[in-house]
């Protein structure tokens, strides 16, 4: 090695010691005579101090040293002269006095600021991912990163469960997005398909006898990039045989516990981990991602103004619409450009308009005495004081407190709901940023409706497990099937989906007729994994939470772009490499390609 230490480890304990260290050069100052680099490496920060005093010849060479130098520096470790010592930094009580320094490379001028933590265009960020990566916050959270996936492995592995990898050039597994294809160059015409999951993998190893499997897997959709969604992204994907919701999801909430109270022992979880159906996380937060640690909660006044001369809400309610709101602790007092903003928000996200209710701050000490003339809102001289009054006691709404309503299509209104109550819930900053509020949700319908297709939908995925006793169901009323399904939630986020599998192919072909696939399409899709399951398939099940989002969580971040190492921008592009690139004439040639103006036919 170059080095006898890391700049990071060097503490109070080292000094009268002689260390050679090499890393980058953070920072460099000239005071008077002495100049001083703040020297960086993977570890840490720590000062250098070049005193002509010392050594004439390092002090000389250290007037050339720039910001990303990369230097090797020896020196004695003092400390530092009372009043100069630095708090923020862990090494700061000391300084290496150098009697040597050699430069290994030097640097041009970085883009953007490495040793300040200021904003930067995302795109220049990632076209030098390399250097942003240097950057401390960045550089903790990959280190984060490793720290959750090698905590993920041990207790894994400690739990007896066995890494298999699977492979990335397969076919198409349905999770509901759009599937990244591969050419055959060797079967014209043929293409495989990227993983969506290991899904269909992870049961046939179930299959195969491996009883317990996991993998921290890449999985690959085709979908529009979100701060929460990347094409390419990790799950530590795992299945076992033999087990029941349960087993699964203390495994679960065992795993995260201990992986918090390991990694980022500062935070909070909230335990045992709250278990919401998810007709409850509908009704009350209007998500089945709620965000819980803070209130806020949906109530639904449908039937409290369902005889009311106010249009908007018979309209709702006559068209199989509803009516429900959120009710904002001391915010009545909002000016108009504030409740402008809000319906801003309400009509982006479908709404027609947002009825908003203050309540006055004073004038009324017991509800008795509240009037219609002291409460604000178009929506007053359409209700009576008896119906105002409900809704006050529907949300134990106190004086000063503001409604917002929202009328109309069930769907949307949940969905307006949900989205003002994480932007109020942000701006009124009733969120504890310390904590992480796991949820479970169960009871999924196992299908949805889709009405433009005409079709029965998996609500997950279509290898989930009907309720056994709802069964009989898939012939009479699919609607009320009831999915052996789980979702981990934290702090709005849905961290994990997973559920108890399918083991017979008689019911594994049901749901794919009910699902609209041919006897063909079922056969040349799935026909591998129906076979099989007529080979002693186990009862099995599992979960794959998605690592990118776990780690994003743990470094109190918003965006997993932040804690994957060369992560797409939204547009699904590597800026760094430029990919995806043209391809040449021989490279489509080969694979029997060839483009069309807009993209690419076969030939
Ligand atoms: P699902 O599709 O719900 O389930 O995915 C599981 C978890 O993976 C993460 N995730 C993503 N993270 C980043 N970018 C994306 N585009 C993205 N898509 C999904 C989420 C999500 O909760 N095979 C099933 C799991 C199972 O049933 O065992 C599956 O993939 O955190």
């Amino acid at each position: 090695m170059l080095k006898s230490h890391s700049c990071g480890e060097l503490r109070k304990e080292h000094t009268g010691q002689v260390v050679t260290l090499a890393g980058w050069v953070h920072r460099r100052r000239d005071h008077g005579g002495l100049i001083f680099i703040d020297l960086r490496d993977r570890e840490g920060i720590v000062q250098v101090v070049f005193n002509p005093e010392v050594s004439k010849t390092a002090h000389e060479l250290a007037n050339d040293l720039r910001n990303e130098y990369v230097i090797k520096a020896t020196g004695e470790v003092a400390q530092r002269p009372p009043g100069t010592e630095n708090r923020k930094l862990p090494s700061g009580e000391i300084e290496v006095i150098a009697s040597d320094l050699e430069i290994l490379n030097t640097s041009k001028t970085p883009p953007f600021y490495i040793n300040e933590d200021v904003e930067v265009d995302e795109n220049l960020c990632l076209k030098y991912r390399y250097l942003h990566l240097r950057r401390p916050r960045m550089k903790d959270n990959i280190l984060l990163r490793h720290r959750v996936e090698k905590f993920m492995r041990d207790f894994l592995d400690a739990k007896g469960f066995v890494e298999i990898e699977t492979p990335i050039l397969f076919k198409s597994t349905p999770e509901g997005a759009r599937d990244y294809l591969v050419p055959s160059r060797i079967h014209p015409g043929k293409f495989y398909a990227l993983p969506q999951s290991p899904q269909q993998l992870k049961q046939l190893l179930m299959v195969a006898g491996f009883e317990k499997y996991y993998q921290i897997a890449r999985c690959f959709r085709d979908e529009d990039s979100r701060a929460d969604r990347q094409p390419e992204f990790t799950q530590l994907d795992l299945e076992m045989s033999f087990v029941d919701e349960e087993d699964i999801l203390k495994l679960l909430e065992e795993l995260f516990t201990s992986l918090v109270e390991t990694v980022k022992p500062e935070m909070r979880l909230v335990k045992p981990f709250p278990r919401f159906s998810y007709a409850e996380s509908m009704e009350r937060y209007g998500t089945d991602k709620p965000d819980i640690r803070f209130g806020l909660e949906i109530r639904d006044l449908s039937a409290i103004v369902a005889s009311s001369e106010f249009a908007v809400f018979r309209a709702a309610i006559q068209g199989s619409g509803k009516v429900k709101g959120i009710c904002l602790p001391g915010c009545a007092g909002y000016s108009h450009k504030q409740l402008e903003e809000l319906t801003e928000l309400a009509r982006a996200n479908g709404a027609k308009g947002l009825i908003t209710l203050a309540l006055p701050l004073g004038g009324y000490t017991s509800l008795e005495q509240l009037t219609l003339d002291k409460v604000k809102s178009v929506a007053a001289k359409y209700l009576t004081i008896e119906q105002v009054k409900e809704m006050v006691r529907k949300f134990e709404a106190k004086p000063g407190d503001l409604m917002l309503i929202v009328a109309g299509e069930p769907k949307m209104v949940d969905k307006v709901l949900d989205e003002l109550r994480r932007e109020m819930g942000r701006r009124l900053n009733l969120i504890d940023l310390n904590l992480l509020a796991f949820v479970f949700v169960v009871g999924y319908p196992l299908l949805e409706w889709n009405d433009e297709a005409g079709l029965w939908e998996p609500m997950h995925h279509p290898f989930t497990s009907p309720c056994e006793e709802d069964i009989p169901l898939l012939d009479t009323d699919p609607s009320k099937v009831r999915a052996r399904h789980y979702d981990i939630v934290c702090n709005g986020y849905e961290l994990s989906s997973g559920s108890i599998r399918i083991h017979t192919r008689q019911l594994q072909e049901k749901i794919f007729h009910l699902l609209g696939y041919s006897s063909e399409e079922i056969e040349e899709r799935f026909g591998h994994l129906l076979e099989a399951l007529d080979f002693g398939a186990p009862p099995h099940g599992g979960i794959a939470p998605g690592i990118d989002r776990v780690v994003m969580l743990l470094a109190g971040g918003e965006n997993i772009r932040e804690v994957i190492a060369f992560p797409k921008n939204q547009g699904a592009i590597d800026v760094m490499s430029g990919a995806p690139s043209s391809v040449s004439e021989a490279q489509l040639d080969e694979l029997h390609l060839k483009l069309k103006d807009e993209g690419i036919i076969q030939t």
